[in-house]
């Protein structure tokens, strides 16, 4: 049900974009610019719809590459620190897909590069896209037909970014919530007051579907534009039918008018509403008939539930997320973000897609996920802003447990109200210990098969989707490192270039 359908024209209104500039030019200093070749690059972000039935072939080159590429799976403990890096590499985009990403002697000797013959044979099939092409500095050009060969300058190349544990859509804020946690009013408590949560259920009730569109939009807009390419989103702002029902349809819109692949999780569980009070039970008994009304209509691929002390009990989501597997719905649970109430053992036995969270649990629960191939979405960006002082054990989930870490922003109002994966990249480097190839792969490859994507995106790999990101910068440390800006270059989705930033000046010196 992802696919994304028609696009329109008019897009959404975007905040802070810069005047798309494409640059080319030599690794680190200096990059220097030019005027746009292809369109204007923001606008292609506003109106997906563009250049949509021009396949196009493009020739990345010049290019350092990290292709998370090869095998089947996520990747676990050590193995996550292989990030498949080719130094001068070149990636071949064909209309949606990858055609080739590896080393540029084997793209020549495969006949990708100009002159070669499968750039005629393609150019003859009508795939190039006809646009400008960017001279590059080794005698790239403009290929045959038009192909767009794009001298990256050196840069960095990975996959698109996906962030798999996302709260997307909702109405309000909650801001006037920061004085309560600075004067040290626990999350939970804020919840029991009936604030949190329920704060943005009563927004997101009030709100029309066109609403909770226009807002996700723009939301998606700058996930994007840091290099987001696939998220997962959750509902959970309704607690009841109606609004749990609307929050999904509205993930289905989005997935028609912009480019961003929204992957549905029912979380009906989210919190107790007032009117069940006393009654989890009924209430739990409501939200099963919801998920099996979703799952009917397409509408969800995963469950999710909150299993916390105060919220739902071990024995409630053991129960509501049996009901929702027996639907058909992978499984998803928010485990021990705060108590270890047991939940990453629950995740294991029920064989959940994700454990997530998991701040709190223990040794053995986290184990039992690694050994029942549960992927950990570890938080870090929520754990610093609650400002705990416990994070989850990153170190022992690779190191001991092998398992398979994925890393999410869980942008939402309350615990995480943050769009950038880059900013969670750099917390993954400093509160979880992990490194930068680590926290690569647990944002490309782990993220997409912990978003249920683990077959479409991620990778550069032919086959799969042509979600790319050119960054400004030639090293990996660098994003993580240097936090708190946007490093992105380009992006490109489903092979249509979707964000072209202005760069240069905040480039790698
Ligand atoms: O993952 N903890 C539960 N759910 C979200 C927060 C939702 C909210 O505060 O609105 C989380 O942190
Ligand atoms: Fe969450």
């Amino acid at each position: 049900m992802a696919e994304g359908g028609a696009m329109p024209e008019d897009g959404a209104r975007r905040e802070g974009m810069e005047v798309a500039q494409r640059s080319e030019g030599a690794r680190g200093a200096g990059m220097e610019r030019m005027e746009v070749a292809r369109g204007a690059g923001m606008e292609v972000a506003q109106r997906p719809g563009a250049d949509r039935g021009e396949p196009g072939l493009r020739v990345l080159v010049n290019a350092r590459l990290a292709t998370l590429a090869g095998g089947d799976g996520p990747r676990r403990g050590r193995a996550m620190r292989d990030v498949g890096l080719v130094e001068d590499g070149v990636v071949v985009i064909r209309g949606e897909s990858i055609a080739f990403a590896g080393p540029r002697a084997e793209a020549e000797r495969l006949g990708w590069l100009a002159g070669g013959r499968r750039l005629r044979d393609a150019a003859a099939a009508g795939m190039a896209g006809g646009g400008a092409a960017a001279d590059g500095e080794g005698g790239e050009g403009s290929g045959p037909g038009g192909i767009d060969i794009l001298d990256v300058g050196g840069r960095l190349v990975t996959p698109g970014l996906v962030d798999p544990h996302t709260h997307l859509v909702h109405a309000g804020s909650r801001e006037d919530e920061l004085a309560q946690k600075l004067a040290g009013v626990p999350y939970l408590q804020i919840l029991r007051r009936g604030g949190g949560i329920l704060s943005t259920v009563r927004a997101t009730r009030a709100a029309s579907e066109e609403e909770l569109v226009a807002k996700a939009r723009r939301t998606l807009a700058r996930m994007l534009e840091h290099g987001t390419t696939t998220v997962e989103a959750k509902s959970g702002y309704g607690l009841d039918a109606e609004t749990e029902l609307k929050q999904l349809r509205v993930m289905r819109r989005l997935n028609e008018v912009q480019p961003v692949e929204v992957v549905p999780t029912f979380l009906g569980p989210h919190a107790v509403p007032p009117e069940y009070r006393d009654r989890t039970g009924a209430f739990l008994d409501e939200m099963v008939a919801v998920a099996a009304r979703a799952r009917a209509e397409g509408l969800a691929e995963f469950a999710d539930i909150f299993c916390e002390a105060g919220v739902f009990s071990v024995e409630e989501s053991r129960r509501f997320l049996s009901a929702c597997r027996r639907l058909g719905l992978g499984v998803k649970i928010h485990a021990d973000e705060i108590h270890p109430l047991g939940g990453a053992e629950l995740a294991a036995e029920l064989g959940a897609v994700t454990v997530d969270h998991a701040v709190a649990s223990t040794r053995d629960g986290l184990r039992r996920c690694a050994d029942a191939g549960v992927i950990a979405v570890l938080l870090p960006g929520t754990t610093w802003n609650l400002g705990h002082a416990r994070h989850a054990d990153a170190r022992f989930l690779m190191d001991e447990a092998g398992a398979a870490v994925a890393l999410a922003t869980d942008y939402n109002p309350g615990s995480c109200p943050c769009e950038s994966l880059q900013l969670v990249m750099a917390f993954a480097a400093n509160l979880l210990r992990m490194t930068p190839e680590e926290i690569l792969c647990a944002v490309t490859r782990n993220a997409a098969y912990a978003a249920g994507r683990g077959r479409t995106v991620g990778r550069l790999e032919p086959g799969w989707q042509a979600d790319v990101v050119v960054w400004d910068t030639d090293s990996l440390a660098y994003i993580p490192y240097h936090f708190g800006v946007n490093h992105v270059h380009m992006v490109f989705k489903r092979g249509r270039q979707v964000v072209i930033r202005r760069t240069g000046e905040e480039g790698r010196a």
